[in-house]
Parts: structure tokens; sequence; C-alpha cells
């Protein structure tokens, strides 16, 4: 198999995410086309895909396209499968999952669609090898994704296996935790470019904390996992494998002249995430503190504050919540002149109770939930918001729609 070869590699992401994976794969070097507003497709080689699953902070996967073909059928479907040489990257020895997303008129079953499709990729190995893989739903081995639109289906090897949002150092999930893409996406929003303190209170598992520290010291998060779908393509070449994942490390960066503050009032948070930190091997990097969010210690030129509370959607939670928002508005005003706040909340009625308004107000989603990123910057000495005037400014230029 030619690793240099160009393909077509689209790289998927969460909604709202697509501006801040265009930024990465514009500075990595990539000419791109945005494909829809949860893919950027690049032509690339399976090369360039080795090395975007090791260095991408907001992609989810990477997917290389493999056939692309019109279908109106399930007949159809197997037959156009069947035909494509999965002997060239499928050993019959390898476990295969199908991922499909079906939108088409004469199907309404997902599960239909993945069996037939399993069956046109095995029966083919099966015809050749005289054995077949086995298959199932662990996305550790081989993952085909398919996605059927209409009268189109695309099918692709998902070079990435498991999710890169999954980067593996997250053994303690503590609760509701953030994605780590989403992590990275929301410090990339805050224009957080790893030079620049950062401090997180209310910072539960530590998600942000680690992935700041990820960021300042160049650590590509591909690195801390060791198992992609690519590894089990056949013929696959471990040494280059090897050679690309020394290269990359060799970027990294081994002191930072500042520490990354994060707390959370709950001990078993600060265990968690002191234990995530320990695997992401950045927790030399970050001073925790088990405290109040307005007691966290604030480094007196500032930096970037990023908070995340609940956002109370049961019963009952809100109005206990009500002060906590109300508080963050106190802390930013009092504890924070010279920094930019930021408050990730999918609760817009609670973030009214901060008492001034956004200067940015960017949307993401947290699993489903629509969420805001809010930005305050802290004038220094006033211990007032940015002018009325200036705040209008910037929020005309906002991303909100
Ligand atoms: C939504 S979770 C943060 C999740 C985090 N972003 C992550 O990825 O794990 C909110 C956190 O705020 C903490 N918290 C709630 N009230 C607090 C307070 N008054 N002071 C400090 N931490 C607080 C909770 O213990 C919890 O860990």
């Amino acid at each position: 198999m030619d690793i240099n070869k160009p393909e077509t590699l689209v790289i998927t992401c969460a909604k709202g995410v697509v501006p801040y994976l265009k930024l990465e794969l514009e500075q990595l070097g990539y000419d791109l086309k945005i494909s829809s507003e949860t893919s950027i497709e690049i032509t690339a080689s399976l090369y360039d895909a080795m090395r975007l699953n090791l260095l991408l902070h907001s992609a989810v996967s990477v997917l290389w396209l493999l056939k692309h073909f019109s279908c109106s059928d399930p007949d159809k479907l197997y037959k156009e499968i069947t035909s494509f040489p999965w002997e060239n990257i499928i050993l019959p020895t390898e476990y295969i999952t199908i991922v499909s997303h079906v939108n088409t008129a004469s199907i309404n079953n997902s599960i239909f669609v993945n069996q037939r499709a399993k069956d046109a990729i095995v029966d083919r190995l099966f015809k050749i090898h005289n054995s077949r893989p086995n298959s199932g739903p662990a996305k550790d081995n081989i993952v085909i994704n398919l996605y059927w639109k209409d009268d189109k289906c695309w099918l692709y090897l998902n070079t990435s296996g498991v999710k890169l949002s999954n980067r593996g150092y997250r053994k303690i999930p503590h609760t509701a935790p953030m994605q780590e893409t989403l992590a990275a996406t929301l410090l990339s929003a805050a224009d957080y470019n790893g030079s620049q303190t950062f401090i997180n209170p209310m910072c539960g598992s530590g998600t942000l904390a680690i992935e700041a520290a990820l960021i300042a010291l160049k650590k590509a998060p591909g690195l801390l996992r060791d198992n992609f779908c690519l590894n089990h393509i056949k013929d696959f070449d471990s040494e280059i494998w090897e050679a690309l994942r020394e290269e990359v490390a060799s970027g990294e960066i081994k002191e930072l002249p500042f520490k990354i503050i994060a707390s959370d009032s709950d001990e078993k948070a600060i265990e968690a995430a002191k234990k995530n930190a320990i695997a992401a091997g950045v927790d030399s990097f970050i001073d925790f503190f088990i405290c109040s969010f307005n007691d966290t210690p604030i480094p007196e030129k500032g930096g970037i504050v990023i908070l995340n509370p609940e956002y109370g959607h049961r019963l009952g939670e809100e109005s206990e919540l009500e002060n906590t928002y109300k508080e963050i508005g106190d802390f930013f005003k009092n504890k924070c002149s010279g920094s930019t706040g930021y408050v990730f909340t999918g609760n817009l009625s609670l973030a009214k109770k901060i008492g001034f308004k956004a200067s940015r107000r960017l949307i993401f989603f947290n699993a489903r939930i629509e969420c805001r990123l809010l930005e305050y910057p802290m004038y220094i000495g006033s211990k007032q918001p940015k002018g009325e005037k200036e705040k209008e400014k910037r929020e005309g230029e906002g991303k909100e729609e």
C-alpha cells in the first residue's frame, strides 16, 4: 500500500467546532474544504491521516474515503460494498465494526444496514481467505463508517477507531465531565495559545486544565493513545508510525514559565483531576487547590479564567445555583482584573445572574445541550468590566447566530 498517495480524508468534529478545526488544519498547512457543519475535507495521504490522528486537538475522527456510489436499496448496497477490494486493507484475523448513518426513504433501520454492510465485507474476505473476521460493536480495531443519504452512499475507513475525544487520560471522570475535544475547542475559542496563564476554578475532573497543559507543552493529544484503527490496516508499517510518533514527541516543551491553576470545592474532584493529570503526564505543570471558586489564587498579572459551573437543568436546582452565578460575577469583578473571564454554561437564564453583559457569546454543544461560552474581559484597576461601547463593538463581531 502506498501511504503517500493522495486520498480524500474527511475530518469530523462536533457541531460548532468547524471554525476551530479549520484553524488547526490551516496551521498544519492543509488546503481544505468545509464539507458539512461537522466535517472538513482535505486531499492528503494516509501518512497525513497518521499525523492528524496524533496532532489534532478538536477533531473527533479522521475518515479515509474508500468509495462513493449511488444506492437505491440494500441489495445494491451489498453489491457495491462487496466489489471493493477489502483484502487489500483488512486481514481475516481482524475484528470489524460498522457504524452507519442512514437517512434514506427506503430504510429506517440502521442495524439492518450495518448487518448488510458487514456481510458484504466478510463474504468477500471469506471467498479469498476461507476465513472470516469477527465483528461487533467495539471500535478498537477496524472501523468502517457508512453514510447513506437519499440515493448516495459514502464508505470510509475510520482511521481513528475510538473517537479522538477519548484521549485515554481520564481514569476517573467525576461528575459531568466535558469531552476532551470540547475542552480543547473552548480554549481555542478563548484565544488560549499556551503562552498565557490559565486558571480553571470549578475544574471537576480537570479536563480544561489538562487540555491547557497539553497546548502549552505542545504535547500532541494522540501520543497519549497507542491504539487507532489505522494500526490494524493490512501492511501497516509500524516503523514509519513509531518514527512519526518520535518526531511529533520531539516538538514537546519540557518547562513552562508559569503554573496552570485548577481548583474545586470538592476534594474528590481534585483527587480525580490529579490522577487524570498524572495519566496525561502534565501533573507537574498544574497547581491544584481544594477551595471555593472565589478563593482560587489568581496571579497578579492575570490570565485566562474559565469556569464551567453546573447548569441546574433539574427541578429545584436552578434556584439553588442563582447565587453561585451571581458570585461568579463578583469574583470576576473583584479578583480577576487584568484577566479575561469565561463561563461555559448550558443555562442562559442563570448566566444573566453574573450581572454584566458578555462581550462574546459563542455557541457549542455539550452532548446534546446547546451551551454558550461567555466572555467577560476585566479592566486592570477599575474593577469593572470593559465599557459598554467596547462591549457592543465586540458583540457585533461575535459569532452567535
Ligand atoms: C460541571 S462540573 C465541571 C466539570 C469539568 N469541566 C470537567 O470536565 O470535569 C462543576 C464543578 O464545579 C464544582 N463546584 C460547584 N460549586 C462550587 C463552588 N462554589 N466552588 C468551587 N467549585 C464548585 C463541582 O464540585 C464540580 O466539580
